[in-house]
């Protein structure tokens, strides 16, 4: 049976440019697609931008643009930041196609025919920039008499007519979900939360608009625009071909996972749910929350002037070592500050010494020592087993990490195998072998050799350029870079290419 995964990030805003924050959930879904890619799974892995409502209408107005003409070029430069990042995607989707109002027009439909929709009068807060509702006693009053919501927020007084879709009918049933499936939302500390939201009651949602223009119209409604939240969440479908359920792409919804930001999970895990058990649909397997990246310890905001733009960052520092970095310098749901000296410390001490200089130290023995060709193995010592054990212990251990999005602790257990071979090559000493055991040497370095092919090849996920010239140097050909293909292993006696250092220790430029 084909093992499929369907994997999302989050819709970006196209009222602005790129920054580390999209780079990173974007990062971290290209690593689970591309491990399930290895893994040998059939995988979709679907991302793109969320183009409608009030706040890119406002943005392509300030631009001086017509929102189509802004969200075309906004849009182009998300996608340029998803190849710079080496974002694998299969599907880049924008709200603004056909295909995508089509579908959305018919989740309302569906909603509306389930009796799921009703016509009211809206009137309360909202904030543009959260593109959300607020009730009153989620607001703070500043000193100037203003109020803000939770994010901090402006909101403003609305007042209009709006349908609404009957999401207090869902709060039971929602629950029921939570409970039944513990792993629904991640982390644990989120998934509290939104118990205890959900717990407090729920009250109807207001799901269309008709103050201002830039949005999907309501099907028979035209003077209404969908709510830009029930168009977005609604592109995961789109992407699956709905509502065409004999679309290729139809069998894998649900998602496996989608990711999140930590700001939007009640968006994912309350509406979205109820959205689509109302129109009938299977809800997603689950909803994992990311935390946020502060700057050198400061919010990152245009007013600081700190914002970080991802492809600037790659440019000084190189695509893998940043994609290294964001997975391993903090939990995938919690908090985390981006530091310059942070990013120069774990490129120089983990990628360049500990990682670099085991495949370089192996390899250029090999080159030296044994005519350039992969030695074979003679009788295994205890501490060459337990050495070759760890390394095949980590397509295991690394896969039930990533299901759990533990980057950051699959990363650590790779590096305690890393670790463990600079232990071993130390306390083996080829170097001296060769004087003394030739075959013995062999052995040493044949056993390094397939540490690295492991550690490499559970790699790839993470930095897939430093990982494919990693495993050209030993030889492996590109067919046998699955986890499956390590059972098999290297041909004894095959000519490997010169070594060269894949991660060199970076070092600042002279000022
Ligand atoms: N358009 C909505 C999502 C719709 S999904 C159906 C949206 N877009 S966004 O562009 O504002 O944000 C996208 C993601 O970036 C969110 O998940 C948000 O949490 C994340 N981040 C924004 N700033 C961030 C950091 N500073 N750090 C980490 N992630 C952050 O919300």
């Amino acid at each position: 049976m084909t093992k499929r995964y369907y994997i999302t990030t989050p819709i970006y805003y196209v009222n602005g440019a790129p920054h580390i924050g999209h780079a990173y959930t974007s990062i971290a879904a290209d690593v689970l697609a591309r491990f399930k890619r290895l893994d040998g799974y059939d995988v979709l892995f679907v991302t793109g931008t969320d183009e409608h409502g009030q706040k890119v209408e406002k943005a392509a107005a300030a631009a001086g643009l017509e929102p189509q003409a802004f969200t075309d070029q906004v849009s182009a430069d998300f996608r340029d930041m998803a190849a710079k990042m080496g974002i694998s995607y299969d599907d880049f989707i924008r709200t603004t196609e056909e295909r995508h109002k089509r579908s959305t027009a018919e989740l309302w439909r569906r909603l509306d025919a389930a009796g799921a929709i009703y016509l009211g009068h809206y009137e309360g807060w909202y904030a543009v920039r959260d593109e959300a509702f607020y009730d009153e006693d989620e607001l703070t009053t500043r000193l100037d008499g203003s109020k803000v919501a939770p994010s901090g927020a402006p909101v403003e007084w609305v007042r209009e007519p709006s349908y609404f879709f009957r999401l207090s009918d869902w709060q039971h049933k929602l629950l029921d979900l939570y409970e039944k499936n513990p792993e629904f939302i991640a982390p644990s500390s989120r998934r509290n939360e939104v118990i205890s939201f959900v717990r407090g009651g729920l009250r109807d949602l207001s799901i269309s608009r008709t103050s201002f223009r830039w949005g999907i119209p309501v099907p028979g409604a035209p003077d209404h625009v969908m709510y830009v939240w029930l168009d977005a969440l609604n592109n995961y479908v789109t992407a699956c071909g709905f509502p065409d359920e004999t679309a290729p792409r139809w069998k894998f919804w649900p998602a496996d996972v989608h990711l999140v930001g930590k700001d939007i999970i009640r968006f994912h895990s309350v509406y979205w749910p109820a959205f689509l058990m109302a129109a009938g649909l299977p809800v997603p397997k689950r909803v994992s929350s990311n935390g946020w990246w502060v700057v050198e310890g400061e919010k990152m905001s245009k007013s600081l002037g700190n914002v970080i733009e991802p492809r600037q960052l790659v440019a000084t520092f190189g695509l893998d070592q940043i994609r290294y970095f964001l997975l391993r310098e903090k939990a995938f749901g919690a908090d985390g500050s981006l530091s310059h000296q942070a990013i120069i410390s774990r490129i120089n001490v983990e990628l360049a010494n500990d990682l670099g200089n085991l495949a370089q130290r192996s390899l250029s023995m090999v080159a030296r020592n044994c005519d350039g060709r992969l030695p074979g193995r003679g009788p295994a010592t205890g501490e060459d087993t337990e050495l070759l054990n760890a390394a095949a212990a980590l397509p295991d251990l690394v896969r039930e990490r990533l299901d759990r999005q533990a980057f950051h602790d699959a990363l650590e257990e790779v590096w305690k195998v890393v670790r463990a071979g600079n232990g071993y090559i130390d306390r083996q000493a080829p170097w001296a072998l060769r004087k003394t055991d030739l075959e013995r040497m062999g052995t040493v370095l044949r056993v390094l050799a397939d540490t690295v092919r492991s550690v490499a090849t559970v790699l790839q996920p993470f930095m897939p350029g430093s990982m494919a010239r990693m495993l050209d140097q030993l030889g492996v050909p590109p067919e046998a870079r699955s986890l499956a293909a390590l059972e098999v292993p290297l041909p004894d006696g095959i000519v490997l290419p010169p070594p060269e250092g894949v991660f060199p220790r970076y070092v600042e430029p002279a000022a």
